[in-house]
């Protein structure tokens, strides 16, 4: 009595490559406040990539702890935390001090694919189980790398001294200071370990990557109950309800619950999932079968292209080109050239995922004249991941699901050339939501779904309306004559890395 009533919001976390982000969202799933923080990338070798376990912790608990003060200052009662991660990307810790054995090694790292190939007998039996390819990009390999190169990792791991987990796992633990070691289905999924048809760590597989069983971290379905956050830690004591992998994440923000409905995120990469129901049978067509969310008991399965890189190579024209100043600047430059004048990049800068899968691919252009530009291979690298979509969505058909209507969202979709020009490749129409932050929102509905705020699929489906609608518009002479000339620049660059 006497206190101004509070209305409630929901927090969530999304710990992505190369930042990670604490957003607030109201009851209606309108963003109230977000905080950004980025933090470093390591490139110690040639394809290698790696993060500071403390430096993204850090980053994490900043930007928590930004959001809960404003939330304090609103007077907003916030109660449940969703988190979502870049998946794949591992850390080993000590189970007693906590402290990590070595970086967290990236999803992009590509340090294990010469183990990867030499497992390559096995590559069958993987997929079969885990609807993943044998490459370096899952967790795995990673695992056993630590193992095996850091100094006495292997045998401590052995004596039950060392845990390992997914960004959430380890975001978990932080913030439970130690009091849970979980994770949820659509994480484990990504480890090479987890068998998704059973929903289980698989000893087989735990034999051949020889990762001892009591470093793994229990999972949960999605919606759970994922433990308290350690007292004094935050500004606010949160029950962490609701927990996926970005991508999946991405795919409740943006209604994807209906089997055939499909979506692309770009963020660092580009991933596009379809989702195909409680249809768990393994695609064969270069696309990786995994979880895409396990709610009340009930798993639905997603057919997945990935694409390594996408914004990320727009960071490459402005850090490592110079070409432009800022990300957006690339939506001008790349609408005044009018053509892209037979230009093509490809790139491959940590080899090329769905559906080539070769980790050693290194990136190219194609076609330089004398007349070329900075504008020009700006365009041209726009122009490459649209391609990449095409050939994701395109393998999709070749495994009988074809897509009528492409979902976007993720920081690339601001630009609406490039939203356009996606349209026109893929010749169908490319939507984009209204809430572009569809990740953290979809770890939000993710909590409120644990909370009892919201019930059934339906309420995930039409959290976030479409804000515009990019219908295709080129004939079909260029679009395949552009496409054409991408395909032999992929061939070639294939054919470099042999
Ligand atoms: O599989 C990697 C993916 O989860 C990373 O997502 O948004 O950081 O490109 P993002």
């Amino acid at each position: 009595p006497g206190h101004p009533k509070s209305s409630h919001a929901y927090l969530a976390i999304d710990q992505g490559t190369t930042s990670s982000r604490a957003i607030l969202f109201n009851q209606h799933f309108e963003i109230l406040f977000t905080a950004q923080q980025e933090f470093p990338q390591y490139y110690p070798d040639n394809g290698w990539v790696e993060q500071d376990p403390e430096e993204l912790w850090q980053s994490v608990l900043n930007v928590t702890t930004q959001a809960l003060q404003a939330a304090k200052e609103q007077q907003l009662e916030v109660k449940h935390l969703g988190i979502t991660n870049q998946r794949e990307t591992i850390l080993v810790w000590h189970r007693q001090t906590g402290k990590p054995v070595y970086n967290a090694i990236v999803w992009q790292d590509r340090r294990t694919s010469a183990y990867c190939r030499a497992l390559s007998k096995h590559e069958a039996s993987v997929q079969q189980k885990t609807g993943l390819k044998l490459d370096p990009y899952f967790s795995a390999s990673k695992v056993r790398w630590i193992l095996d190169n850091v100094e006495g990792a292997a045998e401590q791991a052995a004596n039950n001294q060392l845990l390992f987990g997914t960004v959430d796992t380890f975001l978990i633990w932080k913030l439970t200071q130690g009091l849970v070691h979980a994770t949820d289905v659509t994480n484990a999924s990504r480890t090479s370990l987890f068998n998704i048809k059973t929903l289980e760590w698989d000893e087989a597989l735990l034999a051949l990557f020889d990762i001892p069983r009591t470093m793994l971290p229990e999972v949960k379905d999605c919606a759970a109950d994922f433990g308290k956050t350690a007292a004094g830690l935050l500004p606010l004591e949160l029950s962490i309800s609701g927990v996926a992998g970005d991508q999946q994440a991405a795919m409740i923000g943006q209604g994807c619950v209906t089997p055939g409905s499909v979506k692309a995120t770009y963020g660092t990469g580009c991933f596009a999932l379809v989702n195909t129901g409680t249809n768990s049978d393994i695609n064969h067509t270069g696309l990786l079968t995994t979880i895409a969310y396990t709610l009340n008991g009930v798993t639905h399965y997603a057919v997945e292209g990935s694409i390594f890189v996408a914004g990320a190579a727009v960071q490459w024209l402005r850090d490592g080109l110079g070409l432009i100043e800022k990300a957006a600047d690339s939506e001008a430059i790349a609408s005044q050239v009018s053509d892209n004048h037979g230009l093509v990049v490809v790139p491959a800068f940590t080899g090329l995922g769905a559906p080539h899968w070769a980790p050693d691919a290194r990136g190219a252009i194609f076609g330089i004249t004398r007349a070329t530009t900075a504008n020009d291979i700006v365009r041209a690298t726009l122009e490459s991941i649209c391609f990449q979509t095409h050939d994701l969505l395109s393998a999709m058909s070749s495994g009988g699901i074809s897509p009528t209507v492409l979902k976007v969202d993720g920081g690339m979709v601001a630009n609406e050339w490039f939203c356009q020009y996606l349209a026109d490749t893929l010749d169908a129409p490319v939507v984009r939501p209204q809430i572009m932050e569809t990740t953290a929102l979809g770890a939000a509905l993710l909590a409120a779904f644990q909370a009892g705020d919201i019930t059934g699929l339906t309420a995930l489906a039409t959290a976030n309306p479409c804000q515009r609608e990019f219908a295709a518009d080129t004939p079909d002479s260029l679009r395949e004559k552009h496409l054409a000339k991408w395909q032999k620049a992929v061939k070639a660059t294939l054919l470099m890395a042999e």
